[in-house]
């Protein structure tokens, strides 16, 4: 049976649309039951609805506390079966009542190797820019388990790019974009295989 997933996400959707061809390609064994975007111009909503998945616009700001926000998120994981939360660039931290709930069971993607390189104010092209000015000679990806802490739950898989002399944060994003849109379905592919085991920190299983 097929791993029900809800994808989270705030922007592009590049990754989302990677996960999609995926599965439309038959490598992977999930389904995408439900997308959650907290910003409703975002271009992940019409990557959404093109492949007929069904769309939330839930953002923080609707509600009148945390935990009220928490509720909505997590009655209408509930209303979809959700098994796996699929964070693909959700700008947002998901409420601890949510990430308890479900523990080992969201996933994220982060362009960028932790844990040198991520905690709060870390994404996009401030990753990339931290790696260029340290100096770094690789870069690369991290997909993980979430939890309370900002990039900071059990690894699943990461995967380095060379940082190369002539990189401005565009480049070198460009470069590791391709290994996440090559990647996070091969993790999420593990998930749904049952092919990952987790002992507190460590992440067994191949990808
Ligand atoms: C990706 O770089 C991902 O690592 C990060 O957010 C970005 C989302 O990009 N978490 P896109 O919207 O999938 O193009």
């Amino acid at each position: 049976m097929a791993l029900r997933c809800a994808v989270f996400a705030s922007g592009g959707g590049s990754n989302f649309q990677a996960l999609i061809d995926r599965k439309n390609a038959g490598d992977l064994d999930a389904e995408f039951v439900l997308f959650v975007g907290n910003n409703s111009s975002a271009a992940a909503f019409d990557k959404a609805r093109t492949a007929s998945i069904p769309t939330l616009h839930i953002a923080p700001s609707h509600f009148e506390s945390e935990s009220l926000y928490a509720k909505k998120l997590l009655e209408s994981l509930e209303e979809y079966n959700v098994e796996l939360i699929v964070l693909a660039g959700y700008m947002r931290k998901l409420p601890s009542e949510v990430v308890l709930r479900y523990h080992h069971r969201i996933v994220n993607i982060h362009p960028g190797l932790l844990p040198a390189f991520g905690g709060k104010g870390m994404y996009g092209s401030h990753v990339h820019d931290a790696v260029i000015e340290y100096g770094a000679k690789v870069s690369g990806i991290t997909i993980h388990f979430v939890d309370e802490e900002y990039d900071h739950g059990p690894i699943i898989a990461q995967i380095t790019v060379p940082v190369m002399d002539s990189d401005d944060s565009h480049a070198l994003a460009e470069r590791v974009l391709t290994v996440e849109h090559g990647n996070y379905w091969k993790a999420i592919q593990a998930i749904a295989c049952g092919r990952i085991r987790i002992e507190g920190r460590r992440v067994f299983g191949n990808v």
